[in-house]
């Protein structure tokens, strides 16, 4: 059924933040609000780098999010405020083309992504003026979907100051769409949790169609967020789209190698679905046809018969053109590997046996080891943080998000939390001044939150 984003009539005296944030709105632009909206951020318990490839993911939404808020008004501008200061007003125009700068990865521009989604969606030619002072609760850079999150969340509140409705689902698929403007080719996950989200249960998503199922975590244990505190940000470097386009490569050479007519097919999962294999078939098949040797382009062009010219213009992004050698088998591998491994550990969920958390945790460990060593996309200090983590206590521990940075995920069995905390704060945060200092937002238990919400004053 589609749903659209609930509109909930809140007290906001009875909420601090909500309170400090009309303040300072009121303080800002001498008006008061006229609504509230708020996206949440997320953590991926499994499933990582593969909803790009069309595979299914299970992240649940964190409590931390963006919350905007807004007044409606004839200015003719949207106005922007942060109540970071460390991130510039800005005001844009309505009469004018929303321009969005991929080199300069500015705040900014991901609440212009969303802007120009529902601009677009709906042809509106000349936006509502609005004013908003944004406050984010996601730690930045930490592969926690912070950016994700303030594009749903401008996606929704310019919605709703433009007077249309649209369901989640279609919110969701939207803003996935958008964010794509920054330049990274995201998969959708972040922006389907965002809006799909339940309190209390994690979720399963599929992607085309988007669904989301709910996924009923086991009792007795607890989901442990820990940041690393290396900072990765997707926009400004190219790994992230690296992964995509080798990927799409993978595709390309599997599909051949099997007389698939390629030119149609973009995603590992495409390929599956034609050749009507098992994931565990595509895993013969990739050791079958790709080589673990890096290929190079003219390997590549050789083995697919395209021209130089077509390899930069169909297969290769903006910033990956650079690109001179390509890891198709190990990233084939992760992909059809971690694809299964989704499936597995709803299945765990769903039929509940006695031993499931060390089960899910076991899960949680290869996926983290297939991150690391087939997708390449860990770093020391997340490593070295995993293993902390499982000698703490957990009994799976693995990177979550897109990696070379921010945070981990671990399973910890409730008896052992606070046990786990001082352990993981001991061996990784105290002794580093700049770690210690930033560890209350860094190790936090998290529970499955809900998402997106318009909030009305009572
Ligand atoms: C980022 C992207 C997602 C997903 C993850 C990796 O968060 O936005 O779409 O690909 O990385 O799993």
């Amino acid at each position: 059924m589609a749903s659209n984003p609930p509109r909930l009539k809140t007290a906001i005296t009875a909420d601090e933040r909500l309170k400090n944030l009309k303040n300072t709105f009121e303080t800002k632009y001498g008006e008061s609000p006229l609504f509230y909206a708020c996206a949440p951020g997320r953590v991926n318990l499994i499933g990582e780098h593969i909803d790009y490839c069309g595979y299914s993911v299970l992240p649940m939404a964190i409590e931390q999010n963006i919350l905007a808020a807004v007044s409606v008004n004839n200015s003719g501008t949207i106005q922007l405020a942060n109540t970071n200061p460390l991130y510039k007003d800005f005001t844009v125009s309505c009469s004018e083309d929303i321009a969005i700068d991929r080199d300069n990865p500015k705040w900014f521009y991901y609440f212009l992504c969303g802007v120009k989604g529902i601009q677009e969606t709906f042809g509106i030619p000349r936006l509502a003026g609005m004013s908003c002072v944004v406050d984010g609760t996601i730690p930045p850079s930490s592969g926690l979907s912070s950016s994700s999150a303030l594009v749903c969340c401008s996606g929704l509140l310019t919605m709703e100051a433009n007077q249309k409705l649209l369901s989640k689902v279609a919110l969701a698929e939207i803003c996935a769409k958008c964010e794509r403007y920054i330049g990274t080719e995201g998969g959708g996950m972040d922006q389907s949790i965002s809006f799909l989200a339940e309190r209390g249960t994690a979720k399963l998503i599929e992607f085309q169609p988007l669904r989301a199922t709910d996924v009923k975590l086991p009792d007795g244990a607890v989901f442990v967020i820990s940041n690393c505190c290396v900072e990765m940000n997707k926009a400004a470097t190219s790994h992230y789209n690296i992964r995509v386009v080798e990927c799409r490569i993978a595709t390309k050479m599997l599909a051949k190698a099997r007389g698939l007519e390629s030119s149609r097919l973009l995603k590992l999962a495409q390929a599956q679905r034609e050749l009507k294999a098992s994931l565990e078939e595509m895993l013969t098949l990739v050791d079958e046809v790709l080589h673990p040797e890096p290929y190079s382009r003219e390997e590549i062009c050789r083995v697919l018969g395209i021209t130089s010219e077509q390899f930069s213009t169909d297969l290769l992004s903006a910033n990956t053109q650079h690109m001179m050698q390509f890891w198709l088998h190990q990233r084939a591998k992760h992909v059809y590997g971690e694809a299964a491994r989704v499936l597995q550990f709803k299945s765990v969920c769903d039929s509940e046996p006695a031993e499931s958390i060390h089960l899910l945790g076991e899960l949680m460990n290869q996926s983290h080891a297939s991150c690391r060593d087939l997708y390449e996309c860990s770093c020391p200090e997340l490593d070295q943080l995993v293993d902390i983590c499982l000698k703490a206590g957990a009994v799976g521990s693995r990177l979550t998000g897109a990696g070379w940075g921010g945070c981990a995920v671990s399973m910890v069995p409730t008896e052992k939390v606070e046990s786990f905390l001082q352990a993981v704060r001991a061996a990784y945060y105290l002794p580093d001044p700049r770690r210690a200092a930033l560890e209350k937002q860094s190790l936090f238990v998290s529970k499955p939150g809900g998402g997106a919400a318009i909030f009305l004053e009572e």
